[in-house]
């Protein structure tokens, strides 16, 4: 394979496509080795020049035009071009006119799972972002929307069930036992949301009324004997359809709603119109092969793929600089079904661990990008943690200053104008101008400025005249092609308290909390008390409403003091998380030698004071990851780091040792439930099973629970927590587990993913090796490359470079297979440039190995950046 660093596509390029496609007819004749694609298309000319269809990996059997009025007929080769990327005809009619190709295309030749492939004997699609060219030549972009009509043939014994877009039409029997099914999807949509499946599979029917009674028929499509499985996600389903009609006024709006589980998917789910493609992974749960983190995971997916269907596929993106139009809004939508079908501050923690250990740490490395780039080399590598998570973050502060009925009403009014059309951010945006009447021009640099702003907190406190005063600036460090920053507005929900769980009112302020918007470089808050009042503690990003890093020079008792005082559980959370970075930071560099024992019982006792909230007792006891630690001292040293946490969760476990053993001598609440009740108390079972891990002499208790464990939840705490301790029970554990589950690829993705997380560069090469490692499966591929190169820091950036080693062919040959998957496992090298200088040098060397090599151009573009950065 030629590495090449493919050209930059430009936002301030667009241009809009000059043809119209009124309406495509799709037929398809299903091989697995020779599919046929026919694909006829009525097409408006908007100007006059050439007509570019895009195309790849397409064999071209026939092409044919018709003027219009006039029949078909073969396009002489000169009135057309064909290259690597499509098709280009020189000079069509000035008029409306018909065009109809015929392609070959080879599914079981498709290892790049994108476009029409194979999976587990069945047919599959994946188009977004540019799969569909590799169907038929098509103006492949998402402003060219059109209807869409598709005809399915395929052998009736091997491939039962034909599905696609929309509402199902004719279907019957063919000759020599084939069949056929019609599908009509009469809403106008873009190339991406195209989706067809085919094959043998058991169907979980349900059904679902609309608010307005319109009656909508749901199927979910799994593997054979895996119906029972897929009930969750049925539940998650209705419960999604209900939620976006409650929270949006959207209701669905045709008869249907497919679900179709698959195997071998690059990614998490797609939004296809009216059959949404699921990584199997995200269907299919039960008590005995899940844990409950996966039935949350299962929940939030098919919410975010639901509501798709109106911020996506009803209202789509112009051009996929616009990605965060439909993604982070997306995210905002299932972040808060989530918080409303859970506990909204555990949700609110979980969403913020998430954006500091992916967001923040892409942020500050070479790929840091803006929400809306004005530039991608490879349109897959911009499905980020910066377009999703911070996208989601930027909504979420556009909501708390304008409050949530005017977002309602903005969100209306968006949904009222550009229901139908492919559209900007500035169009979102100035929906909101018009229901507010406020200008977000300045709101809007969060969408252009790449970097986490850090705002730097100083208070100081005249006792004379009872007055307190906060001083904030903000500061953006450089980032690629941005030097420079300009000031963003930075909301910041804030309260002053009175260390009794109180608020304090300043003399021109009621108690409440209030939001500040610091949206100049510099700006100060001050606070006038009643005279002789007590200095108040200041409680400031509560909620964390917004995605920034705060720098307040505080100490250890000072912060001890504001989380005992926090009225707001996120801060208290946050204080002691501060708190337990800055100790392992400690720890790590030698300059303390044991956990200070203060923290350790604030822990502790934070802890016992939230049992009756176990989910936030259990996030209570979480200590952060490695990689969170690289942001905040440089060079990062994983290996000591790795060793400090693992000597404070030790400590904590001591600490709460009565707890844990009177917690784990309960049993499990039976029978299961996956709801969030159930879940919130196995979240601290497990949190504590995990403690004990840490201890180093839990062994046999660690070996009871895993023989005992009634749910998978518990099962895998204890298969974790012993391969952690690495002491006796580990092996037998482990043998135990492989044996049990050998024929279930998802709970074995789960065998892999611990050992890889937790274990060596050699425990690793021999889990590549494992017979059951697949490299055409990206969810096994994952399990053990992504779980050893981004959970498992201090092996995979070993000093003496063995960890790199290990996966640096393995990450060559998925590379080759599938270039999504290869560029998706090359971000584990985002932060090199942080490490200490052994393993920086290491790092640097692998990496120029994998480019000599020879990469896919997407992981290439994500090489390079990383090189060059
Ligand atoms: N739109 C899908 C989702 O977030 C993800 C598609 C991922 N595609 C890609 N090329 N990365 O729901
Ligand atoms: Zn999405």
């Amino acid at each position: 394979m030629r590495t090449e660093t493919p050209v930059a596509v430009r936002l301030a390029d667009y241009t809009p496509y000059p043809f119209s496609i009124d309406e495509v007819r799709l037929e398809f004749r299903l091989d697995p080795a020779a599919t046929q694609v026919r694909a006829t298309m009525k097409v408006t000319p908007a100007g006059s020049g050439p007509m570019r269809l895009d195309g790849e990996a397409l064999t071209l059997k026939s092409i044919r035009l018709a003027a219009e009025g006039s029949a078909l007929s073969i396009l002489p080769p000169s009135d057309y071009a064909l290259d690597d990327h499509g098709l280009t005809l020189t000079a069509p009619p000035s008029g409306p006119f018909t065009l109809e190709t015929v392609v070959e295309i080879s599914p079981e030749k498709n290892t790049a799972l994108s476009g029409l492939y194979i999976s587990g004997g069945r047919f599959c699609t994946q188009c977004e972002a540019i799969g569909f060219r590799r169907i038929t030549y098509y103006p492949d972009r998402p402003d060219v929307m059109s209807s869409f009509r598709v005809r399915i043939e395929a052998e009736k014994a091997k491939y039962p069930h034909l599905l696609s877009n929309g509402t199902p039409g004719e279907a019957g029997d063919l000759e020599s036992g084939w069949h056929f099914a019609e599908w009509d999807d009469p809403h106008k949509k873009p190339a991406y949301l195209f989706a067809l499946c085919a094959g043998e599979y058991d169907v979980l029917r349900d059904s679902f009324t609309t608010a307005s009674g319109a009656p909508v028929d749901l199927g979910i499509y799994v593997d054979k004997g895996e119906a029972a499985r897929a009930a969750w996600a049925m539940d998650s389903l209705k419960r999604s359809m209900r939620w976006d009609e409650e929270a949006y006024g959207r209701e669905y709006d045709l008869g249907v709603f497919n679900i179709v589980a698959v195997r071998d998917f690059n990614f998490g789910a797609m939004e296809n119109k009216g059959l949404n493609i699921f990584n199997s992974a995200y269907v299919l749960a039960d008590e005995a092969t899940a844990t409950d983190l996966d039935f949350e995971a299962i929940e939030s997916i098919v919410a975010h793929e639901y509501f798709h269907n109106w911020t996506g596929n009803r209202i789509t993106c112009r051009d996929w600089f616009q990605l965060c139009l439909k993604e982070g809004l997306t995210v905002f939508r299932d972040q808060n079904f989530s918080a409303d079908m859970r506990s909204r501050p555990v949700q609110r923690i979980k969403d913020v661990i998430k954006l500091r250990a992916r967001q923040f740490a892409e942020d500050a490395g070479p790929l840091a990008h803006s929400v809306r780039p004005d530039n991608y080399a490879a349109i897959d590598n911009l499905y980020t943690a910066t377009v999703y998570e911070k996208g989601s973050e930027l909504i979420g502060m556009l909501r708390r200053q304008i409050g949530s009925q005017d977002f309602r009403k903005g969100m209306d009014l968006y949904f009222e104008r550009h229901d139908g059309q492919a559209v900007t951010i500035e169009d979102f945006y100035a929906c909101f101008e018009a229901a507010t009447g406020q200008d977000f021009a300045q709101f809007r640099r969060w969408y252009a400025q790449a970097g986490t702003p850090e705002i730097t907190v100083e208070e100081s406190w005249d006792a004379a005249s009872s007055t307190l005063t906060v001083k904030l600036s903000q500061y953006t460090r450089p980032t690629h092609g941005q030097p420079v920053k300009k000031p963003v507005p930075v909301p910041l929900l804030s309260a002053l308290l009175d260390g009794k769980g109180g608020h304090v009112a300043a003399t021109d302020r009621a108690a409440e909390p209030f939001l500040y918007v610091l949206d100049t470089e510099q700006a100060e808050m001050v606070f006038r008390l009643p005279a002789g009042s007590a200095r108040p503690l200041v409680s400031l990003n509560r909620d964390f409403s917004a995605p920034v890093r705060l720098k307040r020079a505080l100490s250890r008792d000072e912060r001890l003091a504001l989380v005992r005082a926090e009225t707001d559980p996120f801060n208290t959370w946050d204080g002691l998380q501060t708190l337990i970075k800055e100790e392992i930071l400690t720890l790590a560099d030698g300059s303390q030698t044991s956990p200070d024992t203060a923290l350790v019982g604030a822990i502790g006792q934070a802890v016992r004071g939230a049992m009756g909230d176990p989910a936030f007792a259990a996030l209570l006891t979480r200590l952060p990851d490695v990689g969170e630690l690289f942001l905040e001292r440089e060079p990062a040293d994983p290996v000591a780091l790795s060793a400090a946490r693992r000597k404070l969760q030790a400590a904590i476990a001591a600490e709460l040792a009565p707890e844990i053993s009177e917690t784990l001598a309960k049993a499990s609440p039976a029978p299961y439930n996956p709801g969030a009740e159930q879940a919130s108390i196995r979240a601290l079972r497990s949190a504590f099973i995990m403690l004990l891990g840490g201890r180093g002499d839990a062994a046999g208790t660690l070996l009871d629970l895993y023989r005992n464990a009634p749910n998978m939840t518990e099962q895998l705490s204890a298969l974790r927590a012993l391969t952690v301790s690495a002491g006796a029970g580990k092996e037998e554990a482990l043998a135990d587990f492989e044996a049990r589950w050998k024929q279930n690829a998802l709970v074995m993705d789960k065998w892999f993913s611990v050992q890889a997380g937790l274990g060596t560069a050699e425990d690793v090469r021999r889990l590549i090796a494992h017979p059951d490692f697949d490299l055409r499966n990206p969810n096994r591929v994952r399990s053990v490359v992504a779980a050893f190169a981004m959970q498992n820091l201090a092996a995979f950036h070993a000093p003496d470079g063995s960890g790199y080693r290990a996966v640096e062919e393995t990450i060559l040959a998925a590379d080759k297979a599938n270039p999504a998957l290869g560029a998706r496992l090359m971000t584990a090298f985002e932060q090199w440039r942080l490490l200490e200088p052994k393993a920086g040098a290491e790092a640097e060397g692998c990496l120029k190995r994998l480019v000599a090599a020879g990469l896919s151009p997407n992981a290439m573009d994500i090489a390079s950046r990383a090189l060059d950065g």
